[in-house]
């Protein structure tokens, strides 16, 4: 299995994917913000890897540029997500894998944060821990339940304990709709 950078002719099946993956009510919701997302020029710089096993495509992530509001320091930023991996190929180290893989390029690439709205008990094993913890809002309200969903990875020491910021998102994930 090899991770590699997305292609444009790749999108049919990375939108399969991501249908398979969330199913008959999410799929299609996430399937079109992939879409859109991958399209989207204010995503831009992004970050779409896929996961690839005999010329068949089994998983992707994407991560796209976020903006830190009303911060005096320069923070360059993403979020990670959607991430998904094809049923027949979940629990295998895939997903893992393409997040540590991005989270690692990223890294090299010297960006300072990265954001994930998800569940804690998977993406706690990456490092990421609550966001408003140190006080990094969502673009959006989010039910008080999901408040600890709403995460952050420091990827390098110079990130403040005490922003008082709110983070704006690309068009495409912009929409209360994924919120
Ligand atoms: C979540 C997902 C990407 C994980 O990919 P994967 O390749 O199966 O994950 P890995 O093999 O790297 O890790 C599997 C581990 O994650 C756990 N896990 C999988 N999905 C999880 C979830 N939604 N919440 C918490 N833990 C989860 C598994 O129980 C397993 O735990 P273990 O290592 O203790 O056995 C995949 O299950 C998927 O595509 N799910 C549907 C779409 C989705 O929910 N995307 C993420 C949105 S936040």
């Amino acid at each position: 299995m090899k991770i590699r950078q997305s292609h444009d002719q790749d999108i049919k099946k990375i939108m399969q994917i991501h249908v398979d993956a969330f199913g008959a009510k999410e799929g299609p919701i996430v399937s079109e913000l992939i879409k859109n997302l991958l399209n989207d020029p204010t995503a831009i710089p992004q970050l779409s890897l896929v996961a690839e096993e005999n010329r068949d495509l089994i998983g992707h992530i994407t991560f796209s540029k976020v903006e830190i509001e009303e911060t005096q320091q320069q923070l360059e930023s993403r979020i990670l997500g959607p991430l998904a991996v094809a049923p027949k190929a979940m629990k295998q180290g895939i997903g893992s894998k393409l997040v540590m893989t991005g989270c690692e390029q990223l890294m090299q690439s010297g960006v300072n944060l990265i954001f994930v709205y998800g569940d804690p008990n998977y993406y706690s094993r990456f490092g990421f821990t609550t966001a408003s913890k140190i006080g990094l809002l969502p673009p959006h309200p989010i039910p008080i339940e999901y408040e600890e969903a709403w995460m952050v990875k420091k990827l390098t020491a110079n990130i403040p304990n005490n922003m008082n910021s709110k983070i704006k998102c690309c068009k495409a994930l912009n929409d209360p709709i994924h919120w």
